[in-house]
C-alpha cells in the first residue's frame, strides 16, 4: 500500500502531462501541417483539417487508406505542379482525357502499397523493417493494376512495363526453370505464382541481379544483361504482380477478363528460321517464341565473334561433337547426360520445335585456321577452362562439375594418357565435350603440349606410388591390428558404414557430392558419386577408384586415406559406390 501521498500526487501529475503532450502532438502531426500548407497555397480561407480516410473493400476485408491526409491535392487539377505530398496525381493512363480512377473511392494503396493506416510518412510508405509491402514508386505501381484488371494476356493502356515484364519472362528463359500458374510448368526452381505476395520489390530485383545474395551456391544463373535496369525493373514489376489471391476466373474478374497466354503459338512445321527464333526467344510469325537459349548459350558468328550468354557452354560445335540425337535428348532433359546440370528442362517442346532447334544449331560452325596449341585453346577451350587454364572461364560458374584446373594436372602420373582420352572422348556426366570429330590428333597433341607448358608444377612433377588393386585372397596391406588378414570381396553394406564415417563431410550422406564442407573446397568440388554417366566410363576402373581413395587426388581437396582405411574397407566402399551406379539401379 502506498502511504506517501506526495508520490501519488506526483504520479497523477505525470499522467496528465503525458496525456496533454500526446494531444498536443496529434495537433502537431505532419498531415495537419501539410493540409494547412495546401489550403494556404490554394488561397482557400475556409477549411477544416481532418484525417482523410477511404475504406476499400477487397476480397480479404477492408483496406484502410489514409494516404490522402497528407496527399491532399491528388484529385485536384488545380494542384498540378505543387510539391509532394500536395500535388495533383500525375497521369496514370497516358492519353486518357479523364482518368477513371476515383481516388476518393479507391485510395492510393491499391496501386502503391504502403501502410494505409499510418500517419507518419516513413510508416505510411512502409519504410520500417519487415513491412511486407513497401511503397511502389512510379511505374512499379503497375504491378498492382491486376488487382482490378485482368492482366494475364492482352494489353491495358498504362501497364506497358508490366506487359514488357510478362514478355521478358518468356524471352529470358525464366519460364524454363520457374512455374507461374497458367504460364509455365517447370519444377526446377521455386514456383513464382505468388512471388509478389511473398517478396517485396527490392528482394525480387536482388534475386535477379545478384542471385547469390539470398542463397550462396545458387543454381539461379547470373545473366549477362542484369546491368540493363529497364529489363530488370520490368521483370520485377511483373513478378511483383504475381499474387495468388489475385488469381481470378472469368466470373470474379471485376473489370474485364482476358484469357491467359498459356497457349503461346506453337511451331508446327520445322524450319531453321523457327529454330533461330526459339533460340533467341524472339517473336516468330507474330507471337512470342518460348525459348531464350541465347540468354545462356553463345555461338560464333561468321566473323568468329561470340554472341550470346555465358551461363552454359558455347554451342558452335555441339552438333558435330555430340550428334543430333544427343542434343535433342539434352534439350528435353539435360540430366540424362549431366546429373547436376542446371539447364532448364524443356519437356514441353513438340517435335517440330525440337527439330527446328536442331536445324538451327546444325547451321553453326566456325573454323579458325590454327595449329599452335595456344590458338587452338583460345578457340575451343578457353570459355570453360579460362585464359589462365585454372578452370574459371566465363562459362564455368554454373557448371557442375567445374572445368578442370589444368595448371594442377599432377594428380596422376600418367596424366598425359588420361588427358588425351578425356579430350578425345569427353568426360561423360560432365560438360566436357568429346573433341575427336572436331580436332585432329595433331591438334590434340598441340593442346596437350600447351597445357603442359602452362602447368604451375611442370618442373615439380608429382610422382605417384605404384599401387595395385587388392584382390580377394590377397593380404590386407593396411590392416593395423592382426597380421596376415586376408581380403575378401567388397561388401556394399559394410562400405556404406565406412562411407558414412569418413566421406560424408564432403561427398554428402547420399554420396551426391553435396556434403556440408563441399563448397569450402572451391575447386574442384567433391565428385558426385551417383553420377552414373561418369562412373560407368570405361576408364573409371576400380583400380582408379582405389588409387584415388587410398592416395587422394593431388591438387584437389580429395584427401588420402592410407593412414585410416584398410584395403578391405576401401574395397567395401568401392562395392557401395558401384551398387549405386550400376546401370539399371535408381
Ligand atoms: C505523413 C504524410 C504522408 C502520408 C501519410 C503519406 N505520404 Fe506519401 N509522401 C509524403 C511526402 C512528404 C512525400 C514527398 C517525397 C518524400 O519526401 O519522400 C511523399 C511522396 C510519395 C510518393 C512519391 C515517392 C517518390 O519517391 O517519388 C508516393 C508514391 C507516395 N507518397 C504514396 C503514398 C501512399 C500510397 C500513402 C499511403 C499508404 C502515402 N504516400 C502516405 C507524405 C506522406
Ligand atoms: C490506379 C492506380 C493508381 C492509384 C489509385 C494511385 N496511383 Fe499514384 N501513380 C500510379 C502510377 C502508375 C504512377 C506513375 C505514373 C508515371 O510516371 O508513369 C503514379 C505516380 C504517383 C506519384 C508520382 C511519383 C512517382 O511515384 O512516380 C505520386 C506522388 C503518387 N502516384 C501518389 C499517389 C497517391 C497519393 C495516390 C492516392 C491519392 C495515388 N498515387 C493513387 C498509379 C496509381
Ligand atoms: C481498385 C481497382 C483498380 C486498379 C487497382 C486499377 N484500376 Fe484501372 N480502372 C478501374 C475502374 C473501376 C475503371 C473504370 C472502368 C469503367 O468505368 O469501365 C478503370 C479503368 C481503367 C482504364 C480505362 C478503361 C479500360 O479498360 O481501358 C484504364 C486504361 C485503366 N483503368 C488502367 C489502369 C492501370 C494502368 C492500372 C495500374 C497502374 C489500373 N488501371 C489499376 C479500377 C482499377
Ligand atoms: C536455370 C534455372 C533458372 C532460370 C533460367 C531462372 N531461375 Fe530464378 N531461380 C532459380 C533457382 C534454382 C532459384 C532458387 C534459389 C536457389 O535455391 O538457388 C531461383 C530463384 C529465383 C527468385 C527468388 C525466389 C525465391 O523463392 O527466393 C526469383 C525472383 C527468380 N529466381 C526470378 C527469375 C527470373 C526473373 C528469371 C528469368 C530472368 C529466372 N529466375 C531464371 C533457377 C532459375
Ligand atoms: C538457364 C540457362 C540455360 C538455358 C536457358 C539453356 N541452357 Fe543449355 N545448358 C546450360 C548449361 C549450364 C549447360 C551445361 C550443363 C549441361 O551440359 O547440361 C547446358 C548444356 C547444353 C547442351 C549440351 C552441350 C554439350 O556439348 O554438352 C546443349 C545442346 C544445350 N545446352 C542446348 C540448349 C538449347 C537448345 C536451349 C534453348 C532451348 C538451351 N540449351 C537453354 C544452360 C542453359
Ligand atoms: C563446356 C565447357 C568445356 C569446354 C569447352 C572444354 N572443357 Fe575440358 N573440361 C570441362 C569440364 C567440366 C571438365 C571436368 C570433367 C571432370 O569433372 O572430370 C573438363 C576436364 C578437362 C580435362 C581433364 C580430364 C580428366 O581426365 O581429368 C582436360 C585435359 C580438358 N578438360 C581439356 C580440354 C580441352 C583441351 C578443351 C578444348 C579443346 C576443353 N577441355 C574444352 C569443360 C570443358
Ligand atoms: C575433404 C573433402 C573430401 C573427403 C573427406 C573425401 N573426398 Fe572424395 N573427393 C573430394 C574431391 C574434392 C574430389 C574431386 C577430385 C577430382 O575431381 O579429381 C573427390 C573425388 C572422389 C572420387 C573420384 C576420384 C576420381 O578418380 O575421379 C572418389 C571415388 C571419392 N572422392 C571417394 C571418396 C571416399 C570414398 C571418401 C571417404 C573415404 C572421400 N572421397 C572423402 C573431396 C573429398
Amino acid at each position: 500500500m502506498i502511504k506517501d501521498y506526495g508520490i501519488m500526487l506526483l504520479l497523477a501529475f505525470a499522467g496528465f502531462a503525458v496525456l496533454g503532450l500526446s494531444l498536443f502532438k496529434s495537433m502537431d502531426q505532419d498531415f495537419v501541417k501539410y493540409q494547412k500548407q495546401y489550403y494556404a497555397q490554394l488561397g482557400a480561407g475556409d477549411f477544416s483539417v481532418e484525417i482523410r480516410q477511404v475504406n476499400v473493400k477487397t476480397p480479404n476485408g477492408n483496406m484502410i487508406d489514409r494516404c490522402q491526409s497528407c496527399h491532399v491535392g491528388a484529385s485536384n487539377p488545380d494542384a498540378v505542379g505543387f510539391e509532394e505530398p500536395l500535388a495533383a496525381h500525375p497521369v496514370i493512363v497516358p492519353g486518357m482525357e479523364k482518368d477513371l480512377h476515383n481516388f476518393a473511392e479507391i485510395g492510393c494503396m491499391v496501386c502503391h502499397d504502403g501502410n494505409g493506416r499510418a500517419l507518419k510518412k516513413a510508416d505510411a510508405h512502409g519504410e520500417f523493417h519487415d513491412w511486407p509491402a513497401p511503397l511502389l514508386v512510379g511505374k512499379q505501381a503497375q504491378a498492382n493494376c491486376n488487382r482490378c484488371h485482368a492482366m494475364e494476356g492482352g494489353s491495358l493502356a498504362g501497364a506497358e512495363e508490366y506487359e514488357k515484364g510478362r514478355d521478358l519472362f518468356l524471352e529470358k528463359a525464366c519460364w524454363g526453370c520457374h512455374t507461374i500458374a497458367g504460364i509455365s510448368t517447370s519444377s526446377q526452381a521455386p514456383e513464382l505464382t505468388d512471388a509478389g505476395g511473398k517478396f517485396n520489390f527490392e528482394y525480387l530485383v536482388e534475386s535477379i541481379v545478384e542471385p547469390a545474395a539470398n542463397q550462396a551456391n545458387t543454381k539461379m544463373p547470373k545473366f549477362d544483361w542484369i546491368h540493363d535496369e529497364a529489363t530488370v525493373e520490368a521483370l520485377a514489376i511483373y513478378l511483383k504482380g504475381q499474387q495468388k489471391e489475385r488469381l481470378r476466373s472469368e466470373e470474379s474478374a471485376p473489370i474485364g477478363y482476358v484469357k491467359p497466354v498459356s497457349d503461346v503459338a506453337r511451331i508446327e512445321s520445322p524450319s531453321v528460321e523457327a529454330g533461330r527464333a526459339l533460340f533467341a526467344g524472339v517473336a516468330y510469325e507474330g507471337s512470342i517464341a518460348r525459348g531464350g537459349c541465347i540468354n545462356c548459350h553463345a555461338f560464333k558468328n561468321g566473323e568468329g565473334d561470340s554472341v550470346g550468354g555465358n551461363v552454359g557452354p558455347e554451342l558452335t560445335y555441339t552438333i558435330r561433337a555430340r550428334g543430333r540425337q544427343y542434343v535433342r535428348d539434352h534439350i528435353v532433359n539435360s540430366r540424362v547426360h549431366v546429373a547436376d546440370s542446371i539447364m532448364p528442362t524443356f519437356k514441353d517442346y513438340n517435335a517440330a520445335e525440337l527439330d527446328s532447334l536442331i536445324m538451327f544449331l546444325s547451321t553453326l560452325g566456325f573454323e579458325r585456321q590454327a595449329s599452335a596449341g595456344q590458338q587452338l585453346f583460345e578457340n575451343y577451350c578457353v570459355s570453360c577452362h579460362g585464359e589462365k587454364l585454372d578452370g574459371r572461364g566465363p562459362v564455368s560458374a554454373m557448371l557442375d562439375p567445374l572445368p578442370r584446373d589444368l595448371t594442377r594436372h599432377q594428380f596422376v602420373a600418367s596424366y598425359e594418357e588420361r588427358f588425351k582420352t578425356s579430350i578425345k572422348d569427353g568426360v561423360k556426366g560432365t560438360a566436357m565435350p568429346p573433341w575427336k570429330d572436331i580436332l585432329t590428333d595433331d591438334q590434340i597433341d598441340a593442346l596437350l603440349g600447351y597445357i603442359e607448358s602452362k602447368s604451375a608444377d611442370a618442373s615439380d612433377q608429382f610422382v605417384r606410388m605404384q599401387v595395385t588393386l587388392p584382390k580377394p585372397g590377397d593380404v590386407d596391406r593396411f590392416k593395423s591390428r592382426g597380421k596376415d588378414v586376408v581380403v575378401e570381396a567388397g561388401d556394399p553394406a559394410r562400405g556404406y558404414d565406412v562411407f558414412q564415417r569418413h566421406c560424408t563431410s564432403c561427398h554428402g550422406k547420399l554420396a551426391n557430392g553435396k556434403g556440408p564442407n563441399a563448397y569450402f573446397l572451391v575447386h574442384p568440388l567433391p565428385r558426385n558419386l551417383l553420377n552414373k554417366e561418369f562412373m560407368n566410363q570405361p576408364y573409371v576402373t576400380d583400380q582408379r577408384l582405389y588409387e584415388s581413395i587410398l592416395l587422394g587426388v593431388a591438387g584437389t581437396g580429395m584427401p588420402h586415406h592410407d593412414d585410416r582405411l584398410s584395403d578391405q574397407s576401401i574395397l567395401d566402399i568401392i562395392a557401395f559406390i558401384r551398387a549405386n551406379t550400376t546401370e539399371g539401379t535408381e
